[in-house]
């Protein structure tokens, strides 16, 4: 189907990005035969790593030229395996594009290169006074054009929105090797179809990004936090609701279930104030006076005091609630850790979530599997981690599909889909048709076509044939 990159090819990307840009040692490709997701493992047969839309621009070329597929890669924290090299071809590391271009204090405006590392902008634009809310949990080492590509969302979604939220434009360039910008420096737009949105959440299947623009908002001065511990999962989930029905909207709201939360006590050697409780939320409010904030805690306590909870904590230091942040954002790598896994990133309406946990949990006694429910309360967002845990090789062959279709089945029929913000990739596109219908799925295929007739930037990703 594709051609292998031979050395006669690997000297042409050579004299395109120069000898120290292109990497074939083990080490090397070892390292980039896989991202945060399972046990996955897809060697690259070159990585190469451009400086330039125009270097970007001269490999599609070759690439369509010899049919060689090229992947792009940005910090390689994915959770589907979009930046895996499933047939091979070139790993398209974008880490060299890592420029912050502009901070548009003015207009709240930032023109980025996607490689920049999500925390060092967020940090950057902060010290400005303004603020970039995308929040995903692997901020420290995450690309800002993966979060592109997969349209992160993380715990500030509730109240600020996903990435594509904040996305005014973009310079991508197509996999047949043309440059094109998309959007402006404009907030409103309605000039052709916007390209800028169907770029976004397509991981990196339709083109590579090579310039972000982005829209800011002002920095909220004040935060607040507090952690409510209760005896149920459903008391958790259903408070959620009524504190979104009392008028109030948490910039984050975050839920973990018991062993969510005990597997990172034990990653991180850290505790939670109440580890004993069934089910934990982390509701965060922020505002630039304090005072309200004040009468938002209030008011948030009484809604949860009516679910009887074991113990409601205010974390008034910012170390405090800085260190229940780094707890909650190493949950995904704590429930990883215990035992071979499959991760899935439900999201239904917000008050379809009870429904949604109870049904995991009888699929999961159903097939004597075991699940981790955690994740971002307030947009319906359940991470489900199966774990393999004690069950044998054979029940988990047989009944680990069988119980994500249900799974998934429930979630759509709830009135919600199968990824909020992990993506399809390579993971889950044996699902796909679960969410989307025949007709649909058609038309994302001939869009795609229209991109890349060749099939050659990073095939074998979201459709599963
Ligand atoms: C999180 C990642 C897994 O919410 O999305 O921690
Ligand atoms: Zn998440």
């Amino acid at each position: 189907m594709y051609n292998r990159v031979k050395a006669e090819i690997i000297e042409k990307l050579k004299s395109i990005v120069g000898s120290k840009y292109v990497l074939t040692d083990k080490e090397s490709i070892n390292l980039f035969s896989e991202d945060e997701t399972e046990d996955l493992h897809f060697p690259p047969e070159v990585i190469v790593k451009p400086s330039s839309q125009f270097e970007i621009s001269e490999i599609f070329k070759l690439a369509n030229q010899y049919k060689i597929p090229v992947t792009p890669r940005g910090g390689g924290t994915g959770l589907s395996g979009g930046a895996l090299t499933v047939f091979g071809g070139i790993c398209l590391s974008m880490s060299r594009l890592n420029r912050i271009l502009e901070i548009d204090k003015k207009n709240f405006q930032a023109v980025v290169e996607p490689g920049v590392i999500t925390q060092i902008f967020q940090e950057e634009v902060e010290k400005k006074g303004l603020f970039y809310p995308p929040d995903p949990a692997s901020r420290g080492s995450c690309h800002l054009g993966g979060n592109l590509a997969e349209c992160s969302g993380g715990p500030r979604a509730v109240k600020y929105g996903v990435t594509k939220d904040y996305v005014l434009g973009l310079e991508v360039v197509l996999p047949t090797g043309e440059i094109i910008n998309t959007g402006g420096r404009v907030l409103k737009n309605v000039t052709g179809y916007n390209l800028t949105q169907l770029i976004i959440g397509s991981e990196g299947t339709l083109a590579v990004i090579t310039k972000i623009i982005f829209r800011l908002i002002p920095l909220p001065k004040y935060k607040k936090v507090i952690l409510a511990a209760f005896n149920s999962f459903e008391d958790a989930t259903d408070s959620v609701a009524k504190i979104f029905q009392s008028g109030i909207t948490p910039s984050a709201i975050e839920f973990m279930e018991k062993a969510a939360v005990r597997a990172v006590e034990g990653r991180q050697n850290k505790k939670f104030p109440n580890s004993e409780a069934e089910a934990q939320l982390f509701i965060e409010v922020d505002g630039s006076y304090p005072e309200l904030l004040d009468k938002d805690i209030e008011l948030i306590a009484e809604v949860i005091d009516e679910f009887k909870p074991l113990d409601v904590v205010l974390a008034e230091d910012e170390q405090k609630v800085q260190d229940v942040w780094a707890l909650r954002r190493g949950i995904g790598e704590a429930v990883k850790s215990i035992s071979p896994y499959k991760e899935e990133d439900t999201v239904v309406p917000r008050a379809n979530m009870t429904k949604l946990i109870k049904g995991v949990k009888d699929i999961s006694s159903k097939y004597g599997i075991t699940t981790i429910c955690y994740g971002h309360s307030g947009d319906g967002n359940i991470h489900v981690n199966i774990l393999k845990d004690k069950l044998d090789d054979k029940s988990w062959n047989e009944n680990l599909d069988i119980a994500i279709k249900e799974i998934f089945e429930l979630t759509v029929s709830l009135g919600g889909t199968i990824s909020g913000e992990h993506g399809i990739g390579y993971s889950q596109k044996n699902y796909l048709s679960i969410a989307i219908s025949k007709t649909e799925l058609e038309l994302m295929k001939k869009i795609k076509n229209t991109f890349d007739p060749n099939n050659i930037l990073n095939p074998g990703k979201i459709f599963a044939n």
